[in-house]
């Protein structure tokens, strides 16, 4: 009975530690890697409202373009404007030294965020800004006191609840694949790994039949 708990215990504790770290419930994202269109979405996104802060420093436009299906024309258009090679790594615009300045802080690469915290947590986050009345200024339920100012905010004022849930969706599910972009690849691979050992299983079982086909047992 002990080890049951134990075990009870050691499988839950991931999620013990996260509830723990944020003292709130994060929201399901329910985002998919295979809807490339929401993906091209995201990008387009993040390039309109985050990448005048952040970078995604260990991501070259030329393969997301790969990824996401698009030519490398197209995504420099899409997402750097004009303004850069497709070899080029994703770097934010703003100029050295600036954060500092205007914000305070430095801002971080969000190349391995989806990693390091999450999808959930990073749709939590973006969509957890609200207004204190009392102070006059905006805080982020999931990290209090935040730097980072509520850059959705006129989509979350001016849109419907759906399209603004969706933007944030597709923002998380792109940082989702940036974060570990060779995941696209191996979920198709997984498929094609259970088909081989699936036909496999029935030659040998076609086989082993064959073998024993004369044989008293
Ligand atoms: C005006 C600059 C600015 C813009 C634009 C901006 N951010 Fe940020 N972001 C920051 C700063 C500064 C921090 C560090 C916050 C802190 O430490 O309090 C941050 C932190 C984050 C974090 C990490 C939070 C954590 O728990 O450490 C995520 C995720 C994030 N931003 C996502 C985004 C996304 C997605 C967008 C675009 C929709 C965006 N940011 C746009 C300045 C910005």
């Amino acid at each position: 009975m002990k080890k049951q708990l134990f075990g009870l215990l050691l499988f839950l504790l991931p999620y013990i530690s996260v509830a723990a770290e944020h003292g709130i419930q994060l929201e399901k994202a329910n985002i998919n890697l295979k809807d490339k269109a929401s993906l091209q979405r995201g990008a387009i996104l993040f390039s309109n409202y985050c990448m005048a802060c952040h970078s995604l420093k260990y991501m070259r436009y030329n393969r997301i373009a790969r990824d996401l299906g698009w030519t490398d024309d197209e995504i420099i258009k899409k997402m750097a404007y004009g303004q850069a090679k497709p070899v080029d790594d994703v770097m934010t615009r703003m100029l050295p030294g600036v954060a500092m300045e205007v914000l305070g802080t430095k801002v971080p690469d969000l190349s391995l965020m989806a990693r390091l915290k999450g999808p959930d947590y990073i749709y939590t986050f973006l969509k957890g800004f609200e207004y204190d009345e009392k102070t006059k200024k905006w805080d982020n339920k999931v990290l209090h006191g935040t730097a980072m100012p509520n850059i959705l905010e006129d989509v979350q004022r001016q849109a419907p609840k759906e399209k603004y849930d969706q933007d944030v969706r597709d923002i998380t599910n792109f940082l989702d694949y940036v974060g570990e972009p060779i995941k696209l690849e191996r979920q198709s691979l997984g498929w094609k790994v259970m088909l081989f050992l699936f036909i496999f299983f029935i030659i040998t079982y076609l086989l082993k039949k064959e073998y024993w086909r004369d044989i008293k047992h």
